[in-house]
């Protein structure tokens, strides 16, 4: 798998203010014009916070970056991971825990989007103490080689979670039209958006298909992490989101095993990891009047309730017939030939 080095050449990331006008052009995919770049194609808005990620971000040892495709249960993760890691300044059972007075992508930001819509990204992160919790929706192979790099310096790991792709096409479906709506309703926030227009369900798997999405194709997104993770499992962590779903707690153990702060006996004991698994589950987040009223600070069309839907596996069935989903499973069943991973939903050994 192409790592960072060889995606950006000998002389790391390019100009992107430069470069973006030259690279490939996708606005048909809403909410945002899209541009190719090193395979993937990502959000046009998003091109400076990749150039200043890898210019100007410092990681330290100690990082933690949740990495996920677009819907495929970020905000969760997000809130399991910030939830455990601070367990013991915030105790999850706490009246005045941090994520039931903040949305959840306040708690952890995405890099690239802070770097991509201010300037003052850097400090943001330079002020967290440690371990740090940030977010990316990168492809692996874009991600700044002091991240990624084996070295003696770089400790920092990585959380990838993955989810079957006809759900995160149509959660990502879903959203988008409420984004649409909420910006049409709002004025638009401060990341430019296409103008609203019809999308219906078979031009958005039509895009998918062709791999044309927010930081798509969806398999190679997945296959590059997964890869890594088999390389280097003490780098990289792969969960599924359907897995996570069936056994929330055995998840959350392997989450923090894996992020250097494991669950004691006594903490077990005292129910700890199912305070966690309760106060991140989808009815008691969806409760939350930050999360039925508050907006993601500084956009405010991304109003924190349009990042839940119904919180389940399968809700494709809904919105595709069985030959749009049989389209999707055969490019996606013939992209991953060979590779040796399959999403779930097709492994029927699972
Ligand atoms: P649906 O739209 O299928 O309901 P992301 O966070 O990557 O944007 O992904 C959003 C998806 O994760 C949505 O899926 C949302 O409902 C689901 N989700 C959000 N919080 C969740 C939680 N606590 N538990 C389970 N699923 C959750």
């Amino acid at each position: 798998m192409a790592a960072s080095s060889d995606v950006h050449g000998e002389g790391g990331i390019p100009d992107m203010a430069k470069l973006a006008q030259s690279l490939p052009l996708e606005t048909r995919c809403l909410p945002f014009s899209l541009r190719q770049y090193g395979g993937f194609w990502l959000p046009e808005w998003i091109l400076p916070g990749l150039e200043a990620v890898h210019t100007h971000f410092e990681p330290r040892a100690s990082d933690v970056f949740l990495a996920s495709f677009p819907k495929s249960g970020t905000t969760w993760l997000k809130a399991l991971a910030f939830a455990t890691v601070n367990r013991a300044e915030h105790p999850p059972s706490g009246e005045d825990h941090p994520l039931r007075r903040r949305g959840v992508h306040d708690c952890v930001n995405f890099f690239e989007s802070t770097f991509a819509v201010s300037r003052e990204g850097g400090d943001v992160f330079a002020q967290l103490p440690s371990p740090r919790v940030l977010a990316t929706h990168l492809p692996y192979s874009l991600l700044p080689e002091r991240i990624v790099e084996d070295s003696s310096d770089s400790d920092c790991r990585i959380v990838y979670i993955c989810r079957d792709p006809k759900d995160a096409l149509v959660s990502g479906w879903l959203f988008t039209k409420k984004m649409l709506a909420a910006a049409a309703a709002t004025n638009g926030g401060i990341v430019e958006m296409l103008p609203p227009a019809p999308y219906t369900m078979e031009e958005a798997l039509d895009l998918f298909c062709h791999g044309r999405c927010v930081t798509g194709p969806h398999w190679h997104h997945v296959l590059e992490y997964w890869e890594e993770s088999r390389r280097r499992p003490e780098k990289v962590l792969f969960l599924r989101y359907e897995e996570m779903l069936r056994e929330p707690a055995c998840n959350v153990k392997k989450l923090a095993e894996f992020m250097g702060c494991p669950f004691t006996d006594e903490e077990e004991s005292a129910g700890v990891v199912d305070a966690i698994v309760d106060l991140c589950s989808f009815n008691q987040l969806t409760n939350l009047q930050v999360n039925k009223t508050g907006a993601m600070e500084g956009r405010l069309v991304a109003r924190n309730e349009l990042f839940f839907g119904k919180g389940v596996a399968g809700n494709w069935s809904n919105h595709m017939s069985p030959e749009m989903a049989a389209r999707l499973d055969r490019i996606v069943e013939g992209a991953l030939r060979g590779s040796g991973f399959t999403f779930a939903s097709f492994d029927n050994s699972a």
